[in-house]
């Protein structure tokens, strides 16, 4: 099987386990909940919880405790992503090839369907200790993944991600904006994925940096991208960040300068999960390929 393939056979694996823990559709919610599942089976890269089961393996972890914190974590990625694109945020109307879900659903509806799925999603995590009983490291992973979805993570950065809309920034606030808004979830991935299966603390500090710089890398291409590509390949709007008149690693330095920043940031992340013992070829490739991601 080549890296494609093998890529492809763990999206499906990602829809399948995603698919068990939605909530049924039915009764009086009904509404609210066709909105979480509307955004959840969009389709979207998976690339969290990818990146937690495959650092997960690399740490040699094999219950099934792992699965309920793969579905959660694509769970709150998936509320940041409805609550980012709502008219006060990026005000964007496509997301997964899909009219969004307060196009579809309403405003109202794509505020409590983002709150519901992010709540949900700690419904489902907390399933994590019925599947593997007294494992000691569930409750750490869950503060961990807690913590980097909270003020001092992922919803940190969006505050001061919007509150800067068409304000010019130093480089030091948008390293703030990016560590937080979207490096803080794939550090939660990696680093959950890691401490699940027992890795020691040295090296779970380790992953938590290459993490950091596989996320920052992660949102200049995604900043390259909004300039460069089209909606149809990316299943959402070009430009947005232009609408917005956002400062972005692609106004303050140019295309050419976050390429290379794309290509640095991705290396030191591959020699910092090089210096671990531990072996990955899968993980190393996916690292390598989103270098070049298109979408
Ligand atoms: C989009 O994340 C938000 C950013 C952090 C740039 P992804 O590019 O991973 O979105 P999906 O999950 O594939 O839709
Ligand atoms: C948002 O960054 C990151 C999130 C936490 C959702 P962007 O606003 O650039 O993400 P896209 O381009 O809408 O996916
Ligand atoms: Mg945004
Ligand atoms: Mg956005
Ligand atoms: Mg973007």
């Amino acid at each position: 099987m080549n890296f494609k393939e093998e890529l492809e056979q763990r999206v499906s694996k990602v829809n399948e386990l995603i698919r068990k823990y939605l909530p049924r559709e039915e009764g009086k919610s009904l509404t609210m909940i066709q909105a979480m599942n509307y955004s959840m089976t969009a389709g979207g890269k998976r690339l969290r919880p990818i990146l937690m089961e495959e650092t997960y393996r690399l740490f040699g972890g094999t219950t099934r405790a792992i699965e309920p914190f793969m579905a959660g974590m694509e769970m709150i990625h998936t509320h940041s992503l409805i609550h980012d694109d709502l008219p006060a945020l990026d005000n964007d109307e496509y997301r997964r090839g899909r009219k969004t879900t307060h196009v579809v659903f309403g405003e109202a509806m794509g505020i409590l369907s983002g709150d519901a799925l992010l709540n949900y999603a700690y419904e489902v995590l907390f399933h994590s200790f019925d599947l593997d009983p007294g494992n000691p490291a569930i409750p750490l992973a869950l503060q961990i993944l807690a913590s980097k979805v909270g003020i001092y993570g992922m919803l940190g950065g969006q505050g001061v991600d919007v509150e800067n809309d068409g304000k010019p920034l130093s480089q030091e606030t948008l390293a703030y904006i990016y560590k937080n808004k979207t490096s803080a979830l794939i550090e939660a991935s990696m680093m959950t994925g890691a401490i699940l299966a027992g890795a020691e603390d040295g090296k779970v500090r380790i992953v938590e940096k290459a993490a950091e710089k596989i996320g920052l890398a992660f949102q200049i291409q995604d900043d390259i991208l909004d300039v460069e590509s089209t909606q149809e390949v990316l299943g959402k709007p070009i430009h947005s960040d232009e609408k917005n008149h956002k400062t972005t690693y692609v106004t303050l330095k140019g295309l050419e300068a976050s390429r290379e920043e794309v290509k640095l940031l991705s290396g030191e992340a591959l020699f910092l999960m090089d210096s671990l013992e531990e072996k990955n070829e899968f993980l190393r490739q996916l690292i390598t390929e989103l270098i070049d991601r298109k979408k």
